[in-house]
């Protein structure tokens, strides 16, 4: 694992759209991993602003998200389809065609998980996955149980994950219960990962999931067995961990 220490999250964000940049550049028809959260919003930003400078093209790139919040429509101001149009993908030249994101009004959660396992097999994996890191270490949707999940799957979200996004809806009781989220499985398959971590509430989680052990209870601890990880922070969360 790489770590890249920036001085704050203008920086990180500089830096993360740097490394999305360098793979948009290098192969125009990648399959990108996005994410959602507070995290990456300054990464997007970046990259709509070199979009807009000309020095990106994002017209042969694919996108596949991790996840989705179930019950919700795209249209639904906290679903993660109207995140993603409105952070990113309404300000760039992707075509909406090639941008996936689980379907959260799937009522079938076994279809749901089943359709998108084939959207990620029919496009080859991902070649670079951002992630984000919540509270108590999960990726995607992915909560701390007693195993890692390899697909797609639906999710019971935690009291504490509920709690941590509350901030977004306007009240507790509109917090979706669950979830369709990529499995770790297909997460560890993507060939690069940016993990992006910022400001101090991130500080203790960042150092049990890439310095403590390999446990299902911090989801995120399994990436430190993927080969090709850029750990992405700032000085905030990165106090104390080693560089
Ligand atoms: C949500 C998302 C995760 C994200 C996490 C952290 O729960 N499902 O993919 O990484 O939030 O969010 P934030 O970046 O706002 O701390």
């Amino acid at each position: 694992m790489r770590v890249y220490c920036a001085a704050d999250y203008n920086h990180a964000s500089r830096v993360a759209a740097n490394i999305i940049s360098a793979q948009v550049i290098m192969k125009p028809d990648c399959v990108l991993g996005l994410a959602t959260g507070s995290t990456p919003i300054g990464t997007y930003e970046e990259l709509i602003r070199r979009y807009e400078q000309g020095d990106l093209d994002f017209s042969g790139v694919h996108s596949i998200n991790l996840d989705e919040y179930r019950g919700l429509s795209p249209e639904n101001d906290q679903s993660y389809r109207y995140f993603m149009n409105t952070h990113l993908f309404d300000s760039i030249n992707i075509d909406k065609k090639n941008t996936y994101v689980p379907d959260g009004l799937e009522p079938d959660s076994e279809k749901a998980c089943r359709d998108y396992e084939e959207i990620i097999r029919t496009h080859g994996g991902v070649d670079l996955q951002i992630l984000g890191l919540g509270h108590n270490g999960h990726i995607g949707f992915n909560e701390p149980g007693s195993t890692f999940e390899k697909e797609t799957h639906c999710v019971t979200l935690s009291e504490t994950t509920r709690e941590a996004n509350a901030r977004f809806f306007s009240s507790m009781d509109e917090v979706p219960t669950e979830a369709y989220t990529m499995g770790i499985g297909s997460i560890m398959q993507a060939k690069k990962i940016v993990v992006i971590v910022t400001g101090e509430g991130k500080r203790e989680i960042v150092k049990k999931a890439f310095l403590g052990p390999i446990t299902p209870e911090v989801q995120a601890s399994v990436l430190q067995l993927h080969n090709d990880v850029i750990l992405v922070g700032d000085e905030a969360a990165l106090a104390g961990f080693p560089r």
